[in-house]
């Protein structure tokens, strides 16, 4: 009996010596950077898909507010009975620069006589904000007074409050501001034309008083909190497909978002009609979130802006058409014009319009895209046009240029190799692939060339059941995703730029799955990709430090993906480590260092059992990050990892 005894307690010994030894141990070679991060590593794609701007983060609740949509009373219902011919016209006056069309009001009689707004899927009113109904109008014959009703969805009234159309030769603005009294995702806006008289009405406007920094009809707030959130290096604006349009007349012109909100020409929208399983019919451009607003947003959130401009190619999965090189130069000057818009003196045209606006500072922008997703020597010769003027008049600009729609194939091999051979600043590669994808290309940068143009991640998302969607924003997408960025993060020399696209998706208005954050009309919740996308750029450090499992990068060795950087503001080693088991995994990281552990470390894991959960309006926090502190000694971190999770871990080091 006791013979036996000895011989368990023997072999339990044995068997713990050997499962020591056979944690795993990853090298961490703190004191050999092996370069640095780029300060502006982790960004933002903005697109206005989803209804990303209008409908979403800029704050407008009427839709078609100028009646500039093809069918003019979009979004409008005239309210009350046998209204007489003539009572509402719309006008066309080609002589008003950007919004030709406004609305006549001939009201000979008193009669009971509406309009009704239904906001972009209704629209999110809360309870005690007030609001400001604005609106642009003549009235040569005055006697009309608007009475304005807020509603719910069971039509119940939130607040109302009355405007009078005072007698006016020319347009003049009216406002008046109002309390709700009630919440709702699904308002509307009544408003009543009483009395008798004629005018003409247009911009007819209503915002919330809660907008981003509080700036009359700005942004919303919570949409920008959590842009802000992620502090982000960059934004990307104004896309994606957005830029280069179905066709040219319809690609985004930035000289078209600038000046008077009243005269910035609106545009439909490539994405109200790209996909026949999602029309949009209502989705257009107003450009209330134009290029101003776009450099302020960007500044606010401490971004470096990143605009990417069309190259005199229209969209080609669509039309394709081409600008003929001998007329590129519009295009071009389109460029120079908006660099002078950003970081140009006051005395210069543009930069006086930029301080006109309300901001003499510059922009500093360093930047430019040209091109989105172009492909074929057609864009290479485009680009080359470009390329000459501006590294010319602007070598100060960055020059980043389109690799195409995918990572791979003939398409990417011929225009990375034209682009190297330019010398271009930047290459902007896209992959939206599944997650096995993004797992077994962690190490896609390891052999990339050091001396080359640098790489910008400039839209990717893992994409589960692509092409026949809706692909869900899973917890099996986002840990693919996090494995990935742990290649992105160690050639981080290499690749200066990432971006997570498209950003935003309205529940009720999407055309493109997956995204980073969702919204209805009052909330907003990030996705797990989000979360992991924030862990990166909130822990992104200033210099990638050598991480090594038996001399090679943790690149899916048993599952497992691992970067470290050091952050030399906080002296923190910075640790990022994917467990892709469905079984907990201990590792032990040793440090090769002279540095010492210097206090307790932060160690902050995302993680869940279900590969396909995910966050939703009804559940915005079923995947988010949990944090922990805890305490090292010596020079090695021995930890368990959770099965299927992202860690993050914060080591004082000094
Ligand atoms: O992010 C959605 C779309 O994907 C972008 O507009 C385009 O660049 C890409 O194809």
């Amino acid at each position: 009996m006791k013979k036996l005894f000895f011989l368990g307690v023997i072999l339990m010994i044995c068997s713990s010596i050997s499962m020591a030894q056979s944690i795993p141990t990853f090298k961490v070679n703190l004191d050999n950077p092996s370069g640095k991060i780029s300060p502006n590593m982790w960004g933002i794609f903005f697109e206005d898909i989803n209804l990303g701007a209008d409908g979403g983060i800029y704050a407008e609740l009427v839709k078609n507010r100028s009646f500039e949509f093809s069918t003019p009373l979009m979004g409008w219902k005239t309210l009350g009975k046998n209204i007489p011919e003539g009572t509402l016209i719309v006008q066309n006056d080609s002589k008003r620069k950007g919004n030709a069309r406004s609305l006549l009001i001939n009201k000979s009689t008193d009669f009971s006589l509406g309009l009704q707004n239904e906001g972009f899927r209704g629209m999110g009113i809360k309870s005690g904000l007030e609001y400001e109904f604005s609106l642009l109008f003549k009235s040569p014959k005055p006697g009309l007074t608007l009475h304005l009703e807020l509603l719910d969805d069971t039509d119940k009234v939130l607040g109302s409050s009355k405007i009078s159309l005072t007698e006016t030769a020319g347009w003049t603005n009216g406002a008046v501001k109002f309390r709700s009294v009630g919440e709702t995702k699904k308002g509307k806006l009544n408003i009543w034309i009483q009395g008798t008289g004629h005018a003409e009405v247009d911009m007819l406007s209503l915002f919330p008083e809660d907008t981003w920094m509080e700036r009359s009809k700005g942004l919303r707030k919570d949409m920008v909190q959590i842009l802000a959130d992620m502090k982000p290096g960059f934004v990307r604006f104004p896309g994606g497909c957005i830029v280069e349009g179905r066709d040219l007349a319809n690609r985004f012109q930035w000289k078209k978002t600038v000046g008077p909100i009243e005269e910035r020409e609106l545009i439909i929208n490539r994405w109200n009609t790209e996909f026949n399983h999602r029309l949009t019919p209502d989705y257009f451009q107003t450009f209330g979130l134009g290029f101003y607003e776009y450099f302020l947003l960007s500044e606010d959130i401490g971004a470096e802006p990143l605009p990417i401009l069309n190259c005199g190619m229209a969209c080609q999965f669509n039309t394709g058409e081409v600008v003929p090189l001998d007329e590129l130069d519009s295009y071009i000057q389109d460029a120079l014009d908006l660099i002078e818009f950003a970081n140009g003196d006051i005395d210069t045209k543009w930069g006086k319009l930029r301080a006109d606006m309300g901001h003499p500072e510059k922009f500093n922008l360093k930047m430019l895209g040209v091109g989105n997703e172009n492909w074929g020597p057609q864009y290479i010769e485009r680009l080359i046009a470009f390329q000459t003027v501006l590294k010319a008049k602007h070598p100060e600009i960055a020059i980043i240029a389109s690799s195409g729609t995918g990572p791979d194939g003939e398409r990417f091999d011929y225009l990375d190799e034209q682009l190297r051979e330019m010398k271009i600043d930047v290459i902007d590669e896209h992959y939206y692939r599944p997650p096995t994808w993004f797992l077994s290309s962690a190490a896609r940068y390891d052999d990339y060339d050091r001396n080359g143009p640098k790489i910008f991640a400039g839209e990717y998302a893992s994409h589960t059941t692509r092409p026949n969607g809706p692909n869900k924003n899973s917890w099996d997408a986002a840990l693919s995703e996090a494995a990935f960025l742990t290649g992105l993060e160690r050639n981080g020399d290499v690749v200066t730029m990432a971006s997570y696209a498209p950003l935003f998706g309205h529940v009720d208005g999407w055309q493109w799955t997956p995204d980073l954050i969702w919204v209805d009309n009052l909330k907003v919740y990030g996705t797990p990709s989000y979360h992991i996308q924030k862990l990166y750029s909130t822990n992104k450090g200033t210099s990638i430090i050598p991480l090594k499992w038996d001399d090679s990068n943790v690149v899916g060795q048993d599952s497992l993906y691992a970067s470290a950087v050091y952050d030399e503001g906080t002296k923190e080693l910075i640790l990022k480590f994917v467990n892709h088991n469905s079984r907990m995994v201990d590792i032990a990281f040793q440090l090769d260092s002279k540095k010492k552990i210097n206090g307790d470390a932060v160690k902050i894991t995302i993680n869940s059992n279900d590969m396909s959960a995910y966050n939703s309006i009804e559940d915005p926090l079923k995947i988010q990050p949990q944090e922990s502190s805890v305490r090292y000694s010596g020079k090695v971190v021995k930890e368990s990892f959770l099965p299927h999770s992202f860690t993050v871990i914060k080591i004082p080091v000094k």
